[in-house]
């Protein structure tokens, strides 16, 4: 077994930092472990004697987590910053930060606009105070390191109350799938030992939260190198230790969903039946350019096997259209496979080409137009086998874990099912209910993305 070294930072002590006076605000863009991360750095600027800013318009520091997935994703943070050249104007001490993946990867190019004042990648949040403090006198700084064993274990993150926490349970990913730049902004995978996240839910469980999502890259490459103790062994073990705690995860790679992952899935009841696998081309010959490791044919039985041990599993993927070198027939295979799987949801992107990923070197070959025209295709494949599968919801009776009142009608409460479907319903009078409570809702109509019903007595 290896020995973990200890890291050269200090632990962050969250109890003594005196305030400062300065606020910061902190926008998170991409995806969950981005949520969590920006917690992670509100935690450690807490504990530095920074408070939270209201919004952008109180804030002396305003700091942007961003993604670099897709090109869309930077284009999306180049248009912030340019909206806070206003903020800066009427306030010129302004501290502005770029954290995260794109920082990773742009590195000193995003120091070359006046407007950044820090630039901190996803293994330096630790820097983040000294970084902010060389900035307020005038010394822009730069922190993107990647580290092999920083997971932040010490940190506690800054969560807003609410009844569903993310943490993080490994960082980085090893895959290096052709078209991602993932491994090359968040580094090697690491992750935290177990018996730290089982104790983290434990404290989330008694400050009120009621559903954790672990995350990570890739979940099932998770490993404690201390115990030898794999995925399935961390969701056991928090299982066990929180027996009314819902406990999801996210994202898993097709060619590491265990036997074993799947029926500790099964045996515990607080595990939600949801799985996302992301499958990304239903052509075995893209799955090979993409470097997934896996075939249509061990995938599909994967998928068989989830539905063996779960028959009411739900199943979420990743779809990308219009890869290097794709044909009409490969796309024709990747809507053959949605039909034969009927996924109950699906996040489906166009590709788009990162810069030193291998995919990068092989071309981008297919014309827009003709991969805005798969991804509608897909989109309306998908949506439509969402609606059917939604429909046969309808008279079905759900525990709905209420996360709040329905945007459209105050009147009415909404939540998620343990198969993460949204859930919107009418609250009984004699039964009063709240944010954070299980209750049981007959469904009585339902649409691709929510279902509407009643709840029902105890
Ligand atoms: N272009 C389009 N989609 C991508 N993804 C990752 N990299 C790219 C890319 N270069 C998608 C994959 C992955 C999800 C998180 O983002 O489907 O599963
Ligand atoms: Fe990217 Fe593949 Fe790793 Fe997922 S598994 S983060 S798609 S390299």
């Amino acid at each position: 077994m290896l020995d973990l070294p200890i890291l050269s930072q200090p632990a962050v002590d969250i109890q003594t930092a005196p305030s400062n006076g300065l606020r910061v605000h902190v926008e998170s863009y991409g995806c969950q472990m981005n949520t969590n991360d920006s917690e992670i750095v509100m935690g450690v600027m807490h504990a530095n004697g920074y408070a939270s800013a209201t919004g952008p318009d109180d804030a002396d520091v305003i700091l942007l987590n961003t993604c670099a997935i897709r090109d869309n994703a930077e284009k999306k943070i180049h248009e912030r910053l340019m909206h806070l050249k206003h903020y800066k104007k009427s306030n010129r001490d302004l501290v502005v930060g770029v954290l995260g993946c794109m920082a990773e990867r742009l590195r000193v190019k995003l120091l070359d606009t006046k407007l950044v004042d820090l630039v901190v990648g996803p293994d330096e949040y630790r820097r983040v105070p000294e970084l902010v403090d060389s900035a307020m006198g005038g010394e822009r700084g730069i922190a993107v390191k990647l580290s092999r064993f920083e997971t932040y274990d010490d940190i506690v993150p800054l969560r807003t109350d609410g009844v569903s926490a993310w943490t993080s349970i490994m960082r980085g990913c090893d895959k290096f799938c052709t078209f991602c730049v993932v491994p090359f902004t968040r580094g090697r995978e690491r992750s935290r030992p177990l018996q730290s996240i089982v104790d983290e839910t434990k404290g989330l469980w008694d400050s009120g939260f009621k559903e954790i999502n672990l995350l990570g890259q890739n979940v099932n490459s998770y490993r404690d190198e201390v115990s030898g103790y794999d995925f399935s062994d961390l969701l056991a073990a928090t299982a066990r230790a929180l027996p009314s705690m819902r406990i999801r995860y996210s994202t898993s790679h097709p060619q590491d969903m265990s036997d074993k992952l799947i029926d500790t899935m099964a045996e515990y009841d607080n595990i939600c039946k949801h799985v996302h696998l992301p499958v990304q081309s239903g052509s075995n010959r893209i799955l090979e350019l993409m470097n997934r490791t896996y075939s249509v044919e061990h995938y599909i039985g994967r998928l068989e096997r989830i539905k063996k041990a779960m028959p009411n599993c739900a199943t979420t993927t990743d779809i990308i259209t219009g890869f290097c070198t794709e044909t009409e027939d490969d796309h024709l295979q990747t809507l053959e496979l949605i039909r034969r799987i009927r996924y109950e949801g699906a996040y489906m992107f166009t590709y788009s080409p990162r810069e030193n990923t291998k995919a990068w070197k092989m071309g981008d070959d297919v014309p827009d137009d003709v991969k805005s025209r798969r991804l509608t295709e897909i989109i309306e494949v998908q949506s439509e086998i969402a609606r059917q599968i939604n429909t046969r919801e309808e008279g079905v009776t759900h525990d709905v874990l209420i996360d709040g009142p329905s945007k459209r009608d105050a009147t009415h409460w909404k939540g998620r099912t343990d198969t993460n479907k949204i859930v919107v319903f009418t609250p009984l009078d004699a039964t009063p209910c709240a944010v954070g409570d299980t209750v049981r809702v007959k469904i009585e109509r339902t649409n691709k993305a929510t279902l509407v019903g009643h709840m029902l007595a105890h």
